[in-house]
């Protein structure tokens, strides 16, 4: 009913708007006046942590994505060796697990069952699984040895949204509490990103209030058949997860690429006016991967491509290169798919609006597949 979207047309758009609150709950209580992380939920003892010598993340649709951005941030702040692998596609291909093997199960539902069935086999070869999920009580987490619960709320719409900002805050968290328990080189990097991650939900809904610009373009590229999406480093995956909202809402043909691999093929589908998201990395930080996505930025428009650019406010370079220009708030790098997601969210909502489709019960799709 309209109360239950509480003022809004769809689930999905009500649920974008809880992004801010869900992504504070997420945090609540985990962080302690100190600046250090606190993590109740996760029963693998400190001891057990720092015995761990690999990280292997199972999931499935936007909750994979979420896991291929927790990659970049567990590496970089742990320094241990992390995969993340499709749950569909994991235990088929017999992969390499032990007692020292830290799984990681991300699933909104807790009921999916290429997710479940994945982590069944990681604790029959002795491994730790810890769920990251929104679902008290489901299967998943009953079946891990350790959780840690998103507070997203309960997710209606079939796209997920809040749950998977909320599933990027859970992985930060665990990434940045296994650095502080392991006690890596990183811990002056580890305290001020747990500072900039305690203000962030804010900045999220920075993002929600200039979202009027990024709708009317959506509404513009109704009638397109392809929308790319572009992306490197934490980006990559944003870009992704751009795609996969676009296909499931607006049935549109919509891929992402690592930018760096244009030049290695996606490249040759570029002609006029093919509307290209690009994701730009903060120009501070890994300014290399910045200027690299300049340049692809420049190679993609002088082909024709209509380029719709998703850049940190203040970075100048981009302005010449960008038919349209997305702006996002300031971020360290690692941090930022938490604000460059959301207009994606929004641009691939409104499109199937405009499209005429049903947002929340897109055709085809289920919000929790129990079937492998
Ligand atoms: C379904 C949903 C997706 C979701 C995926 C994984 O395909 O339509 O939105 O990302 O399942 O769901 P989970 O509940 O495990 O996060």
């Amino acid at each position: 009913s309209a109360a239950e979207k509480g003022g809004y047309d769809y689930f999905m758009l009500k649920e974008i708007a809880e992004q801010p609150r869900a992504v504070a709950d997420t945090l609540l209580g985990r962080i302690d006046p100190s600046g250090s992380l606190t993590l109740d939920e996760v029963r693998i003892s400190p001891s057990e942590l720092r015995e761990i010598d690999k990280v292997v993340i199972v999931a499935c649709g936007t909750a994979f994505h979420a896991g291929l951005i927790a990659k970049y941030a567990i590496e970089h702040w742990t320094r241990i060796p992390c995969e993340v692998e499709l749950a569909s596609e994991f235990r088929y291909r017999d992969p390499i697990l032990d007692g020292r093997s830290l799984v990681i199960a991300i699933s909104q539902s807790g009921e999916t069952m290429d997710t479940l069935m994945a982590l069944r086999h990681a604790r029959e070869q002795g491994s730790k699984v810890l769920a990251i999920c929104n679902t008290n009580g489901s299967t998943i987490p009953r079946e891990s040895d350790a959780v840690l619960y998103t507070h997203a709320g309960p997710e209606v719409a079939v796209a997920s949204t809040k749950a998977f900002l909320t599933q990027l805050v859970a992985c930060y968290l665990v990434a940045l509490y296994l650095g502080q328990v392991r006690g890596t080189k990183w811990g002056d990097e580890i305290q001020a990103v747990i500072k900039d991650l305690s203000r962030i939900s804010e900045e999220v809904e920075r993002v929600l209030e200039t979202m009027e610009p990024v709708r009317a373009l959506a509404r513009t590229l109704a009638s397109k058949n392809t929308v790319l999406f572009l992306g490197r480093h934490v980006g990559y995956p944003v870009a992704l997860e751009g795609a996969l909202k676009l296909k499931e809402l607006a049935y549109m043909h919509a891929e992402g690429f690592a930018a760096g691999e244009l030049k290695h093929g996606p490249i040759a589908l570029i002609e006029e006016d093919l509307p290209v998201v690009v994701v730009v990395p903060s120009p501070r930080g890994r300014s290399v991967l910045h200027d690299k996505i300049v340049s692809n930025i420049q190679e993609i428009r002088a082909r024709g491509a209509r380029t719709i650019v998703i850049a940190e406010e203040g970075d100048e370079t981009v302005v010449p290169y960008a038919d349209h220009l997305i702006r996002i708030p300031a971020t360290p790098t690692l941090l930022q798919p938490l604000v460059a997601t959301v207009p994606l969210q929004v641009f691939a909502c409104e499109l199937a609006t405009a499209r005429g489709n049903e947002v929340d019960q897109p055709r085809n799709l289920a919000k929790s597949v129990t079937v492998e």
